[in-house]
């Protein structure tokens, strides 16, 4: 049950709506190409548990995992469940809160994002999260710029700052830098005091070089290997090709971390099965583990985007200082969701694509 929360005093509105049961959302009723996406209005809205915070939306961003989502990424997971909900970037005004929720108030503006494999996403004018995956939109973003940063931010924080555990004065590679989550990696590197270089392409160079980067390497240039002469501490794959890791895996310097976004659990339990494919991809990951370990004497890690609350306030924090930031390249209204995702596919659009909510 939601009760309307608007004649009422902030925190009164405790895990209901009166009046709101339903909320328009993009929705997935099958796997497939953008026209599998429906504009649908009347679609249940959840009760609220304890922790949850209901977010009116007021931008939403695209990232990739939402095409490869719809596309059927992480098909042994959802399938049962469809129809699902993409999205898990928001930015919008909290509407209603839980009982448990303690520090978030209704009319606050937030920001922030859901984990990768929640369900119900914030393609929807109402977007439902837990407390702890919000934190107070710094005025002098907009809605879109804000809605733009989370998710990306959130997965580079969990490869460098919680797993490689990077110090100031260390050396950092961000392999595809000029994408998002590279971006906000070379941000938060060089706001940790590291020296970082990236590979980005030819039309990325400015903006990796304005968010700290102190070499920025074209990835299609030949002798990319020797361009870099550091040895570095911590290399961040974001493309996770063969031919980036293994150049990631040989700059690295003894003890280095390399971290890849291009983990195989959700590839290998989409095609084996849950079970079977998360014992095949735990394995895997050990060997590898093992493997370069005794080749290289370094640590391997495939990297998740994680909920972080202590890291959610640091990005707002740099986010707010203009230390941090994801460039828009473009948006569309949460009706045009398809014409986003085809803009995002077509790879024309350089920067994030970010739907409008009205
Ligand atoms: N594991 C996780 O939890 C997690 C979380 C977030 C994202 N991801 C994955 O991480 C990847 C990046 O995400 P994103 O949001 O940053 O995507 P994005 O904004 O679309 O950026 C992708 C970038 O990759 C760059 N690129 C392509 N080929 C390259 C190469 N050979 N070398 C260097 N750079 C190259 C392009 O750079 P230019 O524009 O400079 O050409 C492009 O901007 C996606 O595959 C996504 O699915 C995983």
């Amino acid at each position: 049950m939601f009760r309307s929360v608007e004649a009422l005093p902030a925190q009164a509105c405790i895990g209901s709506f009166r009046g709101l049961s339903t909320c328009t959302a993009v929705l997935v009723r099958r796997f497939g190409g953008p026209e599998v996406m429906e504009y649908r209005n009347g679609v249940a809205l959840p009760d609220l548990g304890p922790n949850d915070v209901l977010v009116r939306a007021r931008a939403v961003s695209v990232n990739p995992l939402d095409i490869r989502m719809r596309g059927g990424y992480g098909k042994s997971l959802f399938q049962p469940l469809l129809p699902i909900v993409l999205g898990r970037d928001v930015s919008g005004e909290i509407s209603a809160v839980g009982s448990g929720v303690r520090q978030l108030q209704v009319g606050q503006e937030v920001f922030g994002a859901l984990h990768p494999t929640a369900i119900r996403g914030t393609y929807s004018n109402y977007a439902i999260l837990a407390e702890e995956q919000l934190t107070a939109k710094p005025a002098s973003l907009s809605h879109v710029d804000a809605a733009a940063i989370p998710f990306a931010a959130l997965t580079a924080w969990r490869a460098l700052r919680s797993t490689a555990r990077i110090q100031n004065g260390q050396k950092v590679l961000v392999i595809g830098g000029g994408g998002a989550v590279g971006l906000a990696a070379t941000y938060l590197a060089k706001a940790a005091g590291c020296h970082v270089s990236v590979t980005c392409g030819k039309k990325s160079v400015e903006r990796v070089m304005e968010a700290g980067a102190q070499q920025a390497v074209d990835y299609t240039s030949e002798n990319i290997r020797e361009q870099l002469k550091d040895r570095f501490d911590a290399v961040l794959d974001t493309i996770g090709m063969p031919e980036t890791e293994s150049l990631g895996i040989n700059v690295l310097r003894k003890g280095g971390h390399y971290l890849t976004l291009q983990g195989e659990i959700v590839s290998m339990a989409d095609k084996y099965g849950l079970l079977a494919g998360g014992a095949a991809a735990a394995a895997k990951l050990v060997q590898k583990q093992v493997q370069y370990k005794q080749s290289h004497g370094i640590e391997y890690w495939w990297t998740v985007m994680r909920t972080d609350a202590e890291a959610l306030e640091e990005i707002a924090r740099l986010a707010k200082e203009g230390s941090l930031k994801v460039p828009v390249g473009k948006t569309f209204p949460l009706a045009e969701a398809a014409e986003a995702h085809k803009a995002r596919e077509g790879k024309k659009t350089v920067g994030k694509v970010v739907l409008e909510v009205e």
